[in-house]
């Protein structure tokens, strides 16, 4: 993966470091506060720069390990890196963040399922923004040529609303649906788009780690369940409403830790930026009816068990917060297989080898806690994998 993204950095690397430090900062400012703003400046020669040069080689990564992630629980994105010739809509395109993140996931995911290269890719990107589109063209050719893939690319200068994705493989989509969901109107609008690509292929919607974007993302997901036609691949272990929609402080986001490139880490230190992990949240999907959740339990891993369908072991959790340290303790939110939101802890002195992924495990991982206790306290006996 590391070496289609620095290929891309390279073939991008036009613009000093103190000016893109300058972009960089102007543009993440305005990601977390001036979003109306993002819209407008959308086609700055210093904000395609920034995302060019900058922004692309954190998001890539944001790609692949999302598929990794689906390829490891659906069959329907583990095909994916095993037919030779993948099909891909790439709505939103932009600078071609997305596509690259794609590419680089694929030669990594071949080899290490032992399938030989060469492979096609046909990607079909849909992109408003022409000065975006021509720089999608050279990043993915960049990443193609690393990662020895042939790709054939179709870029179309339209309204992905007015896009119906036909005859494609998967449908991908990052970091542009946020800007469409601005008010009641626009997300039902929105929800109706969606489960339209959700319904016609496996689908990925990476949406930014802020709250009211990814509670956005989230209220979008139980629509989409409720609506019918595909199911949640990840980053849920169940098909039941999200319950970390009940307290508004909550908001359900990835925190994953990649390694920068030496471009990315020479503008952080321009301009101090520390936090070298990865804030996404992303949505998951494939048409179709997908395995059935387990229903509500009192807690007891044996009653979940009992209920479960084959294949979905119900001591799995998703870590869905940081850890919230307090005196003595270690506690975490965790979203379980039975789609119950539980605050487990951990006692400082009952930390062993076998649970000690409960405090260093990164935001967004999935554990096995055998056995699962039924008053959410991991022991020195509790294993957690
Ligand atoms: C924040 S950028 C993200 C680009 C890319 N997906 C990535 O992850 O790097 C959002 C992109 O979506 C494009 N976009 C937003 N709304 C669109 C629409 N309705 N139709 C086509 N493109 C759109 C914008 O022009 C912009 O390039």
């Amino acid at each position: 993966m590391r070496e289609c993204i620095l290929a891309v950095e390279t073939a991008h690397a036009a613009t000093p470091d103190r000016e893109l430090a300058r972009a960089v900062e102007r543009l993440s400012d305005l990601y977390t506060t001036g979003r109306g703003a993002l819209v407008r400046e959308q086609a700055e020669a210093s904000h395609l720069a920034a995302k060019r040069e900058y922004f692309l080689a954190s998001d890539a990564p944001k790609v692949a390990l999302v598929l990794e992630e689906c390829a490891a629980r659906s069959g329907a994105f583990a095909r994916l890196a095993e037919s030779d010739t993948v099909r891909v809509t790439d709505l939103g395109a932009g600078v071609g963040a997305t596509s690259v993140g794609f590419i680089a996931w694929l030669a990594e995911a071949r080899a290490a399922r032992g399938i030989a290269l060469p492979m096609r890719v046909e990607l079909h990107a849909v992109e408003l923004g022409e000065p975006a589109a021509h720089a999608y063209e050279a990043s993915v050719k960049a990443a193609a040529g690393a990662a020895g893939v042939q790709v054939a690319i179709r870029i179309e200068a339209r309204d992905f609303r007015r896009v119906a994705p036909a005859g494609t493989d998967l449908i991908l989509c990052q970091t542009a649906i946020n800007e469409l969901l601005t008010g009641p109107e626009h997300e039902r609008e929105t929800a109706q788009l969606v489960h339209t690509w959700a319904r016609s292929a496996p689908m990925v919607v990476i949406e930014p780690a802020l709250k009211t974007t990814t509670r956005a993302l989230m209220a979008l997901r139980d629509t989409l369940l409720a609506l019918g036609g595909a199911h949640v691949v990840a980053p849920c272990l169940h098909q039941r409403a999200c319950p970390m929609r009940a307290r508004e402080g909550d908001w359900c986001h990835e925190a994953r830790r990649i390694e920068p490139t030496p471009r990315v880490a020479a503008i952080d230190r321009i301009v101090g930026r520390r936090d070298e992990r990865a804030l996404y949240a992303f949505l998951a999907t494939a048409p179709g009816q997908g395995p059935a959740s387990a229903p509500a339990s009192p807690g007891h891993a044996a009653d979940i068990a009992a209920e479960l369908p084959a294949g979905v072991p119900s001591n799995l959790v998703r870590l869905v917060t940081d850890t919230l340290g307090s005196r003595g303790k270690t506690e975490r939110l965790v979203c379980r297989a039975d789609g119950e939101l539980h605050l487990m802890r951990l006692l400082d002195r009952e930390v062993r080898d076998g649970n000690r992924a409960f405090l260093d495990d990164e935001r967004g991982s999935v554990r096995a806690i055998e056995p699962m206790p039924a008053n959410d306290r991991i022991t020195p006996d509790t294993s957690v994998r």
